[in-house]
């Protein structure tokens, strides 16, 4: 029986993909390439260049390959293109997942693990913020990822299709052998930016507003580490594996980092005195966004082993140091 993984060319799903085989799984990829990076995908790992919404070619996939579970990557992320563009975020992602789920359903595949995000909560309420707290996204993005949600939901009780949504916060880090790491076109992380400003490839980092509701007027972000992340989605397969009931959980380490302090962790990584200014609000931005991740920790045994910052980067800026121009140097 065998993994699929949707979108196991890209950032996180390349992780997960290295993780499942460590534990020895056979593992399926399907990826569109429109993001994603061929050189990303282990080579042990069976892989179909094919989109979700191409229900023939997915469907291609369920008949030769015997598919036990699937965990689901395959979306769009970036927040301000979903503004944009939000037709491109329903299309690929909210009908991605009618498409997806049809299939499951025709092939009597019975367990799905999903990324889901922050963005779902919208302005949040409480923080650190519960997987009970409301969701009320501000964007496409975070609404074309709770319709994922709620679709699963009813997928679960008319097909019985159970189903874990896992919501992350900040992704940051790399594999620790530096081999894959996070490499998107155009480039709008906070840690792959400050990277590239320590490799000299920009003059400086431009720190999107100081005048944030917070102690330094910089705004708060969550970060996890890839690996502990992609960690939290085999416990989720084991977690389904077990026939226990779908459920969300949040995915974050509980410690909040303004983006000043995570250029200064990013100094102290890299030994590079990063150039740093001050600019402007980027739209759509909370000033806080922290994970209360205590169902993650006790419902599915989840414990992140990267728990600063600091550590996290230095992950990030070897893959940086190894590929300085990501999968442009592995071609
Ligand atoms: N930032 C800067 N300068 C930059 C880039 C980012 O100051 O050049 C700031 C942003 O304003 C934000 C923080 O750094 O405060 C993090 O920004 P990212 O773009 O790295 O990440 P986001 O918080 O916007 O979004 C990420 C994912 C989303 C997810 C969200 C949930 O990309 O998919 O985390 O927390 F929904």
């Amino acid at each position: 029986m065998s993994v699929l993984v949707l979108g196991g060319a890209g950032y996180i799903g390349s992780h997960m993909v290295r993780r499942l085989l460590d534990q020895g799984q056979d593992v399926v990829v399907v990826d569109n390439l429109v993001k994603g990076h061929r050189a990303a995908v282990a080579p042990e790992a069976k892989f179909y260049q094919v989109d979700i919404r191409d229900k023939q070619a997915l469907s291609e996939v369920f008949e030769k390959e015997n598919i036990d579970a699937v965990v689901h990557f395959a979306a769009f992320s970036i927040v301000p293109e979903s503004v944009a563009e939000p037709l491109m975020y329903f299309d690929n992602n909210t009908a991605g997942m009618v498409t997806l789920l049809e299939v499951m359903k025709d092939f009597d595949v019975k367990k799905i693990v999903f990324s889901s995000t922050a963005a779902t909560y919208g302005n949040p309420v409480n923080i650190p913020i519960k997987e009970t707290d409301p969701q009320n996204p501000i964007n496409p993005y975070g609404e074309s990822k709770l319709m994922m949600e709620k679709m699963m939901a009813w997928a679960d009780s008319a097909y019985d299709i159970k189903w874990v949504a896992l919501r992350y916060f900040n992704v940051a880090g790399a594999i620790e052998d530096g081999s894959i790491g996070e490499d998107h076109g155009p480039e709008t992380h906070l840690v792959p930016i400050i990277l590239q400003a320590a490799a000299g490839q920009r003059e400086y980092i431009e720190m999107f507003g100081d005048d944030y509701k917070t102690p330094d007027g910089f705004n708060v972000r969550d970060y996890v580490h890839v690996v502990d992340l992609a960690d939290a989605h085999i416990l989720a397969l084991d977690y389904l594996a077990k026939g226990n009931k779908s459920a969300q959980f949040n995915l974050g380490s509980a410690t909040g980092f303004s983006v000043k302090e995570m250029v200064e962790a990013a100094r102290e990584a890299t030994g590079v005195n990063i150039e740093a200014k001050v600019g402007p609000r980027r739209p759509g931005d909370p000033d806080i966004l922290v994970a209360d991740s205590t169902q993650a920790r006790e419902v599915l045994g989840w414990q992140p082993k990267f728990d600063n910052v600091k550590d996290i980067i230095k992950t990030a800026w070897n893959w940086k140091e190894k590929h300085p121009n990501g999968y442009d140097d592995r071609k």
